[in-house]
């Protein structure tokens, strides 16, 4: 039994320790005047701690209580049966042994399992030691005067409260498993039933039996009859990376739509190629800002150069050329018109050829960010989206499906909310005061959330699926992810201007509809992960399900990190700060580029029967993925600091060389997707390069034959 005594003093400890911080304070109080927010919000951690700690060790307390005291004898027996029924054959053929020198006057059982157990220590010891924690952390409390002299203490106290608790508790445990050991032999050497042992024998038997490895072929050699093993080979060699599964091949595809998509994804490469340079070429003025001084090659010229052909360039011309796949394929039928998709494509490529040389010869709109290009320009495009809109809808007009599949839901949506947002971020009636301010906010969240992410989803929807050779986990999720977006993405554009003099309700409703956003958000993810239920295992012999699973896991935590972003609180120190251009590339590069590249690398083969070589696309992925977290954490850890620099007052220039260092970082990580793109690159032209590779087989088997036909005649 554990001593009454003892309990008391294990809750006495707790008490003190869940009272030692509100001890602490008042003394820090007392010393030093009112201790600031900052002490306060460690303090308030420190308790928080030391609660879970005491809640921890109270419910194992109670545990250890509870497991004794429900112990009835019959429950006790059974235990000690349920023992017996575990034992393993070599723990059986032991007891059959000892029963067996038992019958021949051989050693005592309970010596042996006694012996075992021996070296076991007894608790008063330390109980003895507990007492000195308690005097030793009270003792401390006086000298208390200062944030270190705080908190030193406190944290070693907790420390050395928590080791000693739990070192008793596990002494305890052990001494409990000690008896039981010492009942359970006891009762092992009444065993001398005749027919108890004749069972454990059989038992026994049971436990040793091993199949021959021969019953499913007989004594045949193995041979594989129905033709199911492919690639078979016997020479044992180290790969340098583990081979991954081949892409399908889908010859079936109208080669004039195979040419538009393949064009869409070419020119949405030379776009992230161009725009990632020019990003790249921005980064490193952080750090070196004297680079040059041409007008064209500017900081304020090129980052919307960088801004807007990475958004119109590269990833609005990859997803409508995944776009141009999926709409008629999941219609299942043929795309309405191939000539007006060609047409999109020429329109959104001269938008944005026009509107980067205008950005660089300082010819802009003047307006918020992403509506940069001047509105004859940015016409094109939109021109462009019209015709996409009206050939993706005569395409599902005419499927050949009865629902139409939440892709097309996605994707349509996402055209007529593109077009919706241009047109009112261009019309000039609401371009005046604070009316141009909240058409900023409507357009530029509804820019990434309604065009970019609802269009990309309806990319996953269609593509997760297919890479995973299982149906999406719910239909439903989709649906409620799709109504739930639209109603809250819809409402939130104000929250890029938290504390301006936008209205204040309207700032509010801004901030409860980014709340709301947790619910699309959460639906989607969780429909994603679940359609990966059971089929794990594809993700390492797959080199698109990687990419998804990224995108995924950022689609989950840069939106979320967004609310975040969204409270008056955290906007107060990260607004004006990298720390949104931080949740920018979070969210543009790690879900909608990672998702675009596995819907490439998913749809390329499929149209060309070539597959990128594996090294190069494992090359691409982790330095995308690497060269993002080193450009994006170190970014959202400077400007916190940066953030509450601002809130303490100090001055601006010591704020900008505080983030010197986290700049430099940027510049790396910068540099590390560049050169993924490059390896992206690489791997599209051996997608869609003509050279003709040389089959071993193929080739040997066409020239037999020919030697046979030219010996016969
Ligand atoms: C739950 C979803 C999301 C919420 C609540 C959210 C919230 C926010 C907030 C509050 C800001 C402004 C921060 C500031 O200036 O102080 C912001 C900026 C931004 N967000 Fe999100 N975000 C979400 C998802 C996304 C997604 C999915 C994308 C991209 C696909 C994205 C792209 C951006 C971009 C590019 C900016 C920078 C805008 C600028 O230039 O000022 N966000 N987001
Ligand atoms: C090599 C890869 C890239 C590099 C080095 C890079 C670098 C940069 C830099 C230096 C800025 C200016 C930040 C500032 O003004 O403080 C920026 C802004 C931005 N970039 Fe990138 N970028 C890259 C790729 C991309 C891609 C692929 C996208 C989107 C698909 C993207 C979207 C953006 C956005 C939305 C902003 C504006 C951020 C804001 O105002 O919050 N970037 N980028």
């Amino acid at each position: 039994m554990l001593k009454r005594g003892m309990y008391t003093r294990i809750k006495a400890m707790l008490i003190a320790a869940c009272f030692f911080p509100a001890v602490l304070f008042a003394q820090g109080g007392s010393g030093d005047g009112k201790p600031g927010a900052t002490l306060l919000f460690v303090l308030l951690g420190v308790l928080l701690a030391v609660l879970l700690a005491a809640f921890f060790l109270s419910v194992s307390v109670s545990n250890l209580v509870e497991k004794r005291r429900g112990r009835t004898a019959d429950a006790q027996k059974q235990q000690l049966q349920d023992y017996l029924t575990n034992f393993s054959s070599r723990q059986i053929r032991q007891l059959l042994e000892i029963a067996r020198q038992k019958r021949t006057g051989g050693q005592k059982l309970v010596t042996t399992l006694v012996i075992v157990f021996l070296g076991s220590m007894h608790s008063t010891v330390l109980l003895a030691q507990t007492g000195g924690t308690r005097t030793n952390l009270f003792s401390e409390t006086g000298i208390i005067i200062t944030i270190t002299l705080i908190l030193v203490p406190i944290l070693a106290g907790i420390g050395i409260m928590i080791v000693k608790l739990s070192a008793m508790l596990r002494r305890q445990r052990n001494r409990q498993e000690l008896e039981e050991a010492e009942q359970l032999a006891a009762y092992l050497a009444t065993l001398t039933d005749e027919q108890a042992l004749a069972e454990l024998a059989k038992r026994k038997e049971a436990l040793d039996y091993h199949l021959s490895d021969t019953e499913l072929s007989g004594q045949q050699v193995p041979a594989d009859n129905k033709g199911l093993i492919s690639n078979v080979n016997t020479r044992t060699f180290l790969p340098f990376v583990s081979p991954k599964k081949k892409a399908l091949k889908r010859p079936n595809i109208d080669p004039e739509l195979s040419r538009l998509i393949l064009w869409y994804m070419g020119c949405a490469i030379f776009w992230l190629l161009f725009g990632t340079t020019i990003g790249e070429y921005l980064g490193i003025k952080f750090v070196s800002p004297d680079a040059d001084h041409l007008s064209w090659l500017s900081f304020g010229r090129l980052r919307p150069v960088h801004t807007n052909a990475v958004f119109w360039g590269w990833a609005s011309l990859g997803m409508l050329g995944l776009g141009h796949y999926i709409v008629p394929m999941v219609s299942n039928t043929a795309l309405a018109s191939i000539k007006k998709g060609w047409y999109a494509l020429w329109l959104i490529n001269a938008a944005v050829v026009l509107g980067t040389l205008c950005l660089m010869a300082g010819i802009n709109n003047g307006g918020g960010e992403y509506r940069e290009y001047i509105w004859p320009v940015m016409l094109l495009f939109g021109l462009g989206l019209v015709l996409t809109l009206i050939n993706f809808l005569q395409t599902i007009a005419r499927r050949k499906t009865k629902e139409i599949y939440i892709s097309n839901w996605y994707i349509v949506s996402a055209i007529m909310f593109a077009l919706t947002i241009t047109a009112v971020a261009y019309i000039p009636s609401w371009q005046n005061g604070l009316g141009e301010t909240i058409i900023q906010g409507y357009y530029m969240h509804q820019g990434v959330g309604m065009w970019f992410m609802l269009f990309t989803l309806g990319i996953v929807y269609y593509m997760l699926p297919q890479q995973l050779n299982q149906p999406i986990y719910s239909y439903s999720l989709g649906i409620l992810a799709f109504w739930t977006q639209i109603l809250f993405y819809t409402l939130i554009g104000t929250h890029h201007f938290v504390f301006s003099s936008i209205p204040w309700w309207l700032q509010t409703v801004a901030i409860v509809g980014s709340m709301g956003m947790v619910i699309p958000v959460v639906a989607g993810t969780t429909n994603f992960i679940m359609t990966f239920k059971g089929a794990w295992h594809k993700v390492a012999g797959s080199y698109t399900l990687p990419f998804f699973l990224v995108g995924i896991i950022f689609y989950c935590t840069g939106s979320l990190q967004g609310t975040a972003e969204a409270f008056r609180s955290t906007n107060l120190i990260w607004h004006f700060t990298d720390f949104t251009v931080a949740h920018s590339h979070l969210t543009m590069y790690g879900i909608i580029c990672f998702f675009l590249w596995a819907g490439m690398y998913a749809v390329l083969p499929r149209l060309t029967g070539k597959e990128a070589p594996q090294v190069t696309v494992g090359a691409h992925f982790w330095l995308a993925l690497i060269g993002l977290l080193f450009y994006t954490i170190p970014l959202m850890i400077g400007s916190t600091l940066r953030g509450q620099m601002w809130i303490e007052g100090k001055p601006f220039i010591e704020t900008v060389v505080h983030m010197a260092p986290y700049w430099l970082w940027r510049a790396i990580g910068g540099s590390l997707m560049w050169l993924s793109h490059i390896f992206f690159a690489w791997n599209f032209y051996k997608m869609i390069s003509r050279t003709e590779t040389v089959d071993i087989k193929e080739l040997a088997l066409q020239k037999l034959e020919a030697q046979t036909v030219a010996t016969i005649h």
